[in-house]
């Protein structure tokens, strides 16, 4: 992106957030979940990393929660109520620990991990042992004075019970901070209330929590069950608490609802373990959590790490991918699938969702597009939950740049195939590709796949394509390779020796070079010219079918035509479904390998035990040296190693294909000779 375009993307974004907090935090109405703030919030805060000299005065980095509401006095914390800071990744938690323990190398690797709760931060004043105030975060240096509405949690309590070693807690000015929310059964009785008396239902508990506590009316307040659980003690001399464990069991001690869940965690690995355990059992906790809380157990270390911003260097929140996010979309393909249809997909920057990295989602068909009214450059939310399929759930159009155009798919339709005719049946969304149906393309892609141009697979010729497709033996590409010999011998066509030597083929062809299985897909406009050089560029498939937009139109001899074909292939759900399930059958691409060496264009086949080296020993070797490793013997082999135990037939077939064999003696010296 241009730095004017991102300039104007800053600013953008610093106004559209501002607005969405200021309905989330003052009108306590947000139009939009947290989780699509988040992920503008963390574009913003990445813009800012990389140009420092855009940071505005009003960007909503600039501060801790927002306005203070009239009507509740304000009151100055004694010490900083702070926030944290957030991760994303297990990596990030290890990057984390030991970014600090640079700071300090005596820092032991001892945690202290709790569930974060989505309600609001609150702290509670006690003096010798007795509730005096309940103050709210506000700016992290005031709060509001909100007791008397804290006054109706009925699980804050309102004297200390302090007993044995947590007796010293009742003298003097003891400060606890927790979290305000409201238990997921609580929520869900007062909107089924609200439903049958007709009123409005209520966001969610988080919001229902936060305008509950500023509500005027204490009557309201106490009619709206509010649950407090602690995670934090503070006393004047801190010395007093030496471990934030020792804070949690002071906290239950003295009459707190804490999170049994909260516990000690010793080594950064098992945090690591701690945060999958919960990643979905989280969901059946009482109350909402996108996250977890860790930090330093001893809190003499914690104070002394300080703080960066507003944000203790000595704890993070590691927070669990959320079920929407927003995304750019680059561009909309459109791929015709097997049975003919134009599915178009939109397609953007990878993004974190529900755990898994989405890079499409399909748009399903025109309707869907002007329904949305979707175009190339917009700003999208994306929703993914579980296993389902992601889904664009609406456009921002606020962040909508200055030129985008409608999308017309029917013009699409043309400009990208405009060999093909497209027609729309009556009462269906769909368009079709005239004169093409599931089965014509499924013959056409098995005998193009099999074919000279593709991976060379012997006796897997049209005619023999189109018995298997018609006899239903073939339903999809990665049929060929789960054919099975008793069918095939059923077939009038196939007799013993055949189907052994199409069995054999297919075998032979399970371990492709990246190039020939690119161009054997036959995806749109990538012959083998385009397919060499895309192995090349991206040496493995996996990079191939990650490559982003930008990745594709940067190579020499990519237009935009074959990008757009390329994307639209990976971004169709079914060829990624047949890729896994040819992978699955044991297909294992090799990845490009530019070795030149005395064996380059040499193929070799090992055929039974070496005794000097491994099988995968010799084949590093032979790759080594320039070499191809290849699985089992076909017409493509040079050379057949034979180790011992070496049954006739091979040999003899060997030599009718006219591979020259060679024994272990003679392999060494051709490997080691060089
Ligand atoms: S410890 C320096 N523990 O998350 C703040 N916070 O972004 C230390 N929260 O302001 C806070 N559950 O309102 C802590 N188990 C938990 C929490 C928790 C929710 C909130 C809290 C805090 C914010 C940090």
């Amino acid at each position: 992106m241009a730095i004017i375009d991102k300039k104007n993307r800053y600013q953008d974004l610093v106004k559209l957030l501002n607005q969405y907090s200021f309905e989330y935090h003052t009108l306590d109405n947000a139009s939009v979940p947290d989780s699509v703030y988040d992920s503008l919030f963390s574009e913003l805060k990445k813009i800012e990393a990389e140009h420092p000299e855009f940071i505005s005065r009003n960007s909503p980095t600039q501060r801790v929660g927002n306005v203070v509401k009239g009507g509740f006095s304000k009151v100055e914390h004694a010490s900083r109520m702070l926030s944290l800071n957030d991760v994303f990744s297990e990596a990030e938690i290890v990057e984390w620990f030991e970014r600090i323990k640079k700071i300090d190398p005596t820092l032991e690797d001892i945690f202290f991990a709790d569930i974060k709760m989505d309600g609001l931060a609150c702290s509670l004043i006690f003096e010798n042992g007795e509730f005096v105030r309940a103050v709210t975060r506000g700016d992290s240096f005031v709060g509001e004075d909100v007791s008397s509405n804290v006054r109706t949690i009925k699980n804050i309590p309102f004297f200390l019970r302090a007993e044995k070693e947590f007796a010293f807690f009742e003298n003097g000015r003891t400060e606890v901070r927790g979290e305000i929310v409201i238990l997921k059964d609580d929520f869900d009785k007062i909107n089924k209330v609200r439903k049958e008396q007709g009123d409005p239902e209520f966001a969610n508990p988080r919001n229902l929590a936060a305008g509950t506590i500023r509500q005027l009316d204490p009557l309201i307040t106490a009619s709206r069950p509010l649950h407090f659980r602690a995670y934090d003690i503070i006393r004047e001399n801190p010395k007093e608490i030496k471990t934030n464990e020792f804070a949690y069991l002071a906290l239950k001690n003295l009459g707190f609802s804490v999170n049994e869940q909260a516990k000690k965690i010793i080594g950064i690995k098992k945090v690591v373990d701690f945060i999958e355990f919960w990643s979905e059992k989280r969901k059946e906790l009482p109350f909402n959590t996108d996250g977890l809380v860790v930090k330093i157990n001893n809190r003499d270390k914690f104070s002394k790490l300080g703080i960066v911003g507003k944000q203790p260097r000595a704890a993070i929140a590691f927070k669990y991918s959320p079920e929407e996010a927003t995304a750019v979309v680059s561009d909309i393909v459109i791929s015709i699938g097997r049975t003919g249809i134009a599915t178009p997909v939109a397609v953007f920057a990878p993004i974190q969702l529900a755990g898994t990295t989405v890079r499409h989602a399909s748009l399903h068909n025109a309707d869907e597009i002007s329904r949305l009214d979707i175009r190339i450059g917009d700003t999208v939310v994306v929703f993914k939950a579980g296993d389902i399929i992601p889904k664009i759930l609406r456009v921002l159009p606020e962040l909508r740049p200055k030129n985008a155009e409608i999308f017309n798919f029917e013009k699409e339709l043309s400009k990208q195939f405009p060999e093909i005719e497209f027609y729309r049946p009556e009462g269906e969304v769909a368009y079709r590709a005239k004169g093409l149906n599931s089965e014509l393309i499924l013959k056409k892609t098995i005998t193009f796949y099999a074919s000279k141009a593709g991976l060379d697979i012997e006796n897997l010729g049209e005619k023999n394509v189109n018995l298997l497709v018609e006899k239903g033996l073939i339903r999809d590409l990665a049929d060929i390779y789960n054919l099975q010999k008793n069918d095939l011998l059923k077939l009038e066509r196939f007799a013993e020796l055949s189907v052994n030597n199409l069995l054999q083929a297919i075998e032979s062809s399970k371990n492709p070079e990246l190039a020939k299985f690119i161009a054997a897909l036959g995806i749109r406009h990538v012959g083998g010219e385009t397919a060499k050089i895309l192995a090349e560029k991206f040496v493995s498939f996996e990079n191939l079918q990650n490559a982003e937009l930008e990745d594709l139109l940067s190579i020499d001899g990519i237009g935009e035509k074959v990008a757009e074909s390329i994307l639209a292939y990976f971004s169709d759900d079914e060829n990624l479904q047949i890729l896994n399930k040819m992978f699955g059958f044991g297909v294992k691409v090799q990845n490009f390998a530019k070795n030149e060496g005395v064996l380059s264009g040499k193929n070799f086949v090992i055929t039974g035990t070496l005794k000097e080296m491994s099988r995968e020993q010799a084949a590093e070797k032979i790759e080594l040296l320039g070499g191809k490793f290849q699985k089992s013997i076909s017409k493509t082999t040079d050379f057949l190693v034979i180790g011992e135990k070496v049954g006739a037939t091979k040999i003899s077939k060997a030599e009718k294909l006219g591979v020259k064999v060679m024994d272990e003696d003679e392999f060494l010296k051709e490997i080691n000779a060089n």
